[in-house]
């Protein structure tokens, strides 16, 4: 059966790559981005009714007016996943920019915290959905120079878990780890080193099957693509 997506970030690495798996799976992808050209190129590559938006996740009115829109010309999504993020340039956490800082909390957890609030109504309303809110290792472990992320991926897993205890039954939330695959986000951190991981398609031909197999069952799980 063919699904209804909603996809942050489809502009590059793992959201571009899951965008094109899915669709190529025949599923119905809603995606976003802010980088216009990319989103102009997706939305010409692939009609209705898949969609392809500039939407800022961090401007909640930017979110609940992507979502309105969508609701009004089609339906609730069956699936949302909360791909887009940000992380900081490696450093101390005493060097790292305030509005650095900022940004990343205003992506990684306002962010995916703006985009439930405008799709989870609909969601509730048809009494079944699945959101899958993209965390890391670094989600679940820390490293030096990158205490900003660690600390929004480490609220993403609280987030869930509460979440997935206010749910109504037939939805469920998930905290995911993607893995390591080499995308630009890698190279800020890891260097040289990000060319000896998979390419977000590679990695791709396993997270899309693995985030279609979730169901209500995964409630408030903890998992990781493999
Ligand atoms: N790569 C890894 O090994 C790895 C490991 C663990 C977790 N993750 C997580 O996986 C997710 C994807 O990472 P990636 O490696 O694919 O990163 P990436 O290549 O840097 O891509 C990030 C995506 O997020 C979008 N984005 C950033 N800020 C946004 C905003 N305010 N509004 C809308 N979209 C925004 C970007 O699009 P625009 O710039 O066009 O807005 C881009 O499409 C992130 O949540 C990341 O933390 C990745």
């Amino acid at each position: 059966m063919s699904r209804k997506i909603v996809i942050t970030g489809a502009t590059q690495g793992l959201g571009k790559a899951l965008a094109t798996g899915l669709m190529q799976a025949g599923h119905t992808v809603w995606g976003c981005g802010r980088t216009s050209t990319a989103i102009n190129s997706l939305a010409k590559q692939h009609a209705a009714p898949h969609d392809f938006a500039v939407v800022d996740i961090a401007q909640a009115q930017q979110v609940q007016i992507w979502a309105d829109q969508l609701m009004e010309t089609w339906a609730a999504p069956d699936i949302i996943i909360n791909n887009a993020g940000l992380i900081n340039k490696v450093a101390p956490l005493w060097e790292v920019p305030d509005q650095e800082i900022s940004d990343v909390f205003d992506v990684n957890i306002k962010g995916t915290i703006n985009v439930i609030r405008s799709f989870l109504p609909s969601m509730k309303a048809k009494g079944q959905g699945i959101i899958v809110n993209f965390s890391s290792g670094w989600g679940r472990s820390t490293s030096p120079g990158v205490a900003p992320y660690c600390a929004s991926k480490w609220a993403i897993e609280g987030l869930n878990q509460a979440l997935s205890q206010e749910v109504p039954s037939g939805l469920a939330t998930i905290a995911l780890n993607p893995g390591i695959i080499h995308t630009a986000m890698l190279e800020t951190c890891f260097g040289q080193q990000a060319h000896s991981y998979l390419s977000p398609t590679e990695w791709a031909h396993k997270a899309v099957p693995f985030i279609l197999r979730l169901s209500e069952n995964d409630n408030g799980q903890s998992l990781t693509v493999h």
